[in-house]
């Protein structure tokens, strides 16, 4: 018999049944609809209404999208929402056309109108995809969904692999989102923060397991601009991979950051007792709520598994040369409490709808902040001058953030900054096209910090 494993078996599976159902399955691959369009869901407790939302197919969070690594991803999207929008590959290598970004690599789908996504997949790990046409308000009502890309070679050996999508919303006392998207007081202090959180859509997310068992648990931050700072209880294990990308060594679990967008791949496993409950809570020292219970209703094995393997790495070109590379400056100012900048200038800035500047200026501009041939390495300084953290976000590539004594930090998409710090981040620029680089914190992006890079 073929030693599978068990997750092997359950894609098989799942492919036969669904073969057997649905005699033309690629087909319906190549033919699959992404439908932005209204839906509803219950955020708040029973006794308040449903909210309505926009998700993707009507719900929130949008159907799962997997595939194996390599593969190919056909959807045509779909708009029938108010608004025109368009669909971003959160952290996907993917060629330049289809990375969604409204005004930059395509006009954006108008209501009633539709656009063709068609990509492979370079890389194996936890990806997402959302709108990038109006964002902060498109995400805040709820558009967005998973993009699992499983493992070639070698996936690791678990009981389950759940998907965690952790938002955080602004509804109103009739349990409705806050319509006021546009408000400045937001965009210049720490974003849209809400007031309530969720994981796939549900206030008080519950799985039950066994004690023992071993989950590869995948969180992804898609809150506008809540950054989660997430602990466990009755569960334990390592992080194994941060913004899709597999740590070379899997690290011990403490508390798990993640800025708006970002994600970690965890292997854990249920160390509480038959009978008891594990969960997320989430505890950035202000406020301490539990994001997901763990009901222990069995025991998987007697004894808890070893240290899981690191998981295979995905194909990223590796930096050769550091003292080579094209270098730019970042400087980030603006907003509530900032010291860098002028009154007078601030209140310019405001005027135009914008609180934040990336080197002086808060549009995007004609000229990118670099420009390079591909397969040059681009080394770029970001300098946080203003009283608030950012989560900066580079499209197309994964970078490195250089740190002061020379050595590299894990490949990201997205990296978290703090207020007053320097952060220099490097990466091969070995895909062609222009590619934003902006804070995910969606109002500040709004509000000018948004930059971009070509790549000829
Ligand atoms: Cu997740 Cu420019 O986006
Ligand atoms: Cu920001």
């Amino acid at each position: 018999m073929i030693d599978l494993t068990r997750r092997q078996f359950h894609r098989l599976a799942l492919g036969s049944a669904a073969t057997l159902a649905l005699p033309s399955v690629s087909n319906a691959q190549t033919g699959e609809i992404l439908h932005a369009k209204e839906g509803t869901a219950q955020l708040a407790p029973s006794q308040y209404p449903e909210t309505q939302i926009w998700g993707y197919n009507g719900t929130v969070p949008g159907p799962v999208i997997r595939a194996n690594q390599g593969a190919r991803i056909d959807r045509l999207f779909k708009n029938d929402l108010p608004q025109a929008s368009s669909v971003h590959w959160h952290g996907i290598r993917i060629e330049n056309a289809m990375d969604g970004v409204s005004g930059i690599t395509q006009a954006a789908v108008a209501p009633g109108g539709d656009f063709r996504y068609g990509f492979t997949l370079p890389d194996a790990g936890t990806y997402w995809y959302h709108p990038h046409n109006r964002s902060f308000e498109q995400m805040a009502r709820g558009l967005y969904g998973a993009l699992i890309v499983d493992e070639d070679t070698e996936a690791p050996e678990v009981d389950r692999d759940e998907i965690m999508l952790i938002d955080d919303w602004r509804l109103n006392g009739r349990a409705q989102i806050d319509p006021d998207f546009e408000n400045m007081h937001d965009w210049g202090h720490g974003g849209r923060l809400g007031n309530v959180a969720t994981v796939n859509g549900e206030r008080k997310y519950t799985l039950e397991v066994s004690h023992n068992a071993r989950l590869r648990l995948r969180l992804i931050n898609t809150a506008n601009a809540r950054i989660f700072e997430i602990i466990a209880r009755g569960l334990d294990g390592w992080v194994v991979a941060l913004d899709g990308m597999p740590l070379e060594t899997p690290q011990a679990l403490s508390k798990t950051v993640l800025a708006p967008a970002q994600r970690a791949d965890l292997i854990v496993d249920i160390t509480a007792a038959n009978g008891e409950k594990a969960s997320l809570i989430s505890d950035d020292g202000a406020s301490r709520y539990t994001l997901a219970t763990f009901d222990v209703k069995r025991t998987e094995r007697a004894k808890r598994l070893g240290m899981p393997k690191a998981l295979p790495a995905n194909p990223v070109s590796s930096i050769k040369d550091l003292t080579a590379a094209h270098q730019a400056d970042l400087l980030i100012q603006g907003g509530a409490m900032g010291s860098g900048m002028m009154m007078t200038m601030l209140r310019q800035l405001i005027s135009r709808g914008k609180v934040w500047t990336f080197n002086g200026r808060a549009e995007l501009g004609e000229k990118p902040l670099i420009e390079v041939e591909r397969n040059e390495t681009i080394r770029i300084a970001m300098t946080n001058d203003t009283a608030w953290p950012h989560g900066m976000h580079l499209h197309g590539h994964h970078f490195r953030h250089v740190k002061a004594n020379g050595t590299m930090g894990p490949l990201r998409d997205t990296i978290l900054m703090n207020p007053k710090e320097r952060v220099e981040i490097a990466f091969v620029a070995d895909n062609p096209g222009d590619w934003l680089l902006h804070c995910h914190m969606l109002e500040h992006s709004e509000a000018g910090m948004i930059t971009w890079l070509r790549v000829t």
